[in-house]
């Protein structure tokens, strides 16, 4: 059992091959305003050889060296994706058997890209309740691997990579360092983005999505700051899902935030990386010392389901 936990250590990983929008643009109808412009993206990773699995060890492997802690400590894996190509055995149970962790709780999770909340959340009630002590919780993406390169109105969208956290619970009368979950879904809306069948590729109403996106969600970022006591003014930073820079514009303007608190949009570089997308943006902020040791962030995903689930954490 403990008070609650925090974010400790953090990492990420993303394949090293580059694709521009002008490198799209050569074989689908598509342009490098068009892109910019409607949606943000300039360039995207995409995986050649690398599974899901392989940047989720990455990612982790990262955030394990730099937390302190031993795989021996690390007694949960979490992992959210939607994209592993293999059901069986799970990304979770494969990420520990590559770090050496010998006997976790180890579980996928998909709720597409809300899943890093998701799961964050997920493995701090199971600290709270002393289900576990230690969690990697990771979000990795190959949406590469679902990705109909002939769609120019998915192509141009998506990329791959992970991140991963360390969670550890507090000590007695220390701070949480993540805020409760707020978290919910609009299933009536589930059809507007799909990844059905065995040979699956991603298809989604876009403005359905994006209409969802910039009308229903600030009201409950708002709800995951009033639950951690947290005022909006008070955010030193604002990480959220990166699909496109005009949702995240447009969710910002009503959050009422400082004018000097970083807006995460890692989808420049990035692409859309679905659970990935979080916990990269985070840890890339972090890496390049943006956000001060302490300092609280809003984290908020949203996608596919129609799901959606945020908290507040205070970075390590
Ligand atoms: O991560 C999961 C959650 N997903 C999201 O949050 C995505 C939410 N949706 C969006 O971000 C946007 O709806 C998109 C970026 C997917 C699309 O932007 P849009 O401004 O809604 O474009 P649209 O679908 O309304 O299309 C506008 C025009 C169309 O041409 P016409 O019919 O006006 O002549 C499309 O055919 O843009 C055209 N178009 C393109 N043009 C150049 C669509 N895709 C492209 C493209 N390049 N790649």
């Amino acid at each position: 059992m403990s008070a609650g936990s925090r974010i400790i250590a953090m990492g990420h990983y993303q394949p090293a091959r580059i694709v521009t929008n002008d490198a799209l643009a050569s074989t689908i109808d598509t342009n490098d305003a068009w892109i910019k412009d409607r949606v943000g993206i300039a360039e995207r990773r995409i995986a050649e050889t690398e599974s899901v699995a392989d940047m989720a060890t990455y990612a982790a492997e990262k955030a394990l060296a730099d937390s302190g802690l031993s795989a021996a400590d690390i007694d949960m894996v979490a992992v959210a994706t939607c994209s592993s190509a293999d059901r069986c055995p799970n990304v979770a149970t494969r990420v520990a058997a590559r770090l050496g962790i010998t006997a976790p709780a180890a579980f996928d999770l998909n709720t597409a890209c809300s899943g890093f909340s998701y799961a964050l959340g997920t493995a701090d009630h199971a600290i709270r309740a002393g289900a576990a002590r230690n969690a990697l919780v990771i979000g990795a993406e190959k949406l590469s691997d679902l990705t109909d390169w002939t769609d120019r109105t998915t192509a141009v969208l998506f990329g791959d990579g992970a991140g991963a956290a360390v969670v550890t619970g507090v000590a007695d009368g220390e701070q949480a360092g993540i805020g409760p979950v707020l978290w919910g879904s609009t299933p009536d809306k589930g059809d507007a983005l799909r990844i059905e069948g065995w040979r699956p590729y991603i298809q989604q109403e876009g403005q359905t999505v994006f209409r969802w996106a910039t009308t229903a969600l600030a009201p409950f970022a708002l709800e995951a700051c009033a639950k951690a006591g947290v005022d909006p003014s008070e955010l030193a930073a604002f990480v959220p899902h990166q699909a496109n820079t005009r949702i995240i514009d447009g969710i910002v303007k009503r959050l009422g935030l400082s004018p000097d608190a970083v807006v995460a949009k890692d989808l420049v570089e990035s692409g859309n990386t679905s659970a990935a997308s979080i916990p990269l943006a985070l840890s890339k902020l972090l890496e390049r010392g943006e956000v001060p040791s302490g300092a609280p962030v809003l984290l908020f995903g949203f996608g596919g389901g129609l799901t959606y689930a945020g908290q507040v954490v205070r970075v390590p």
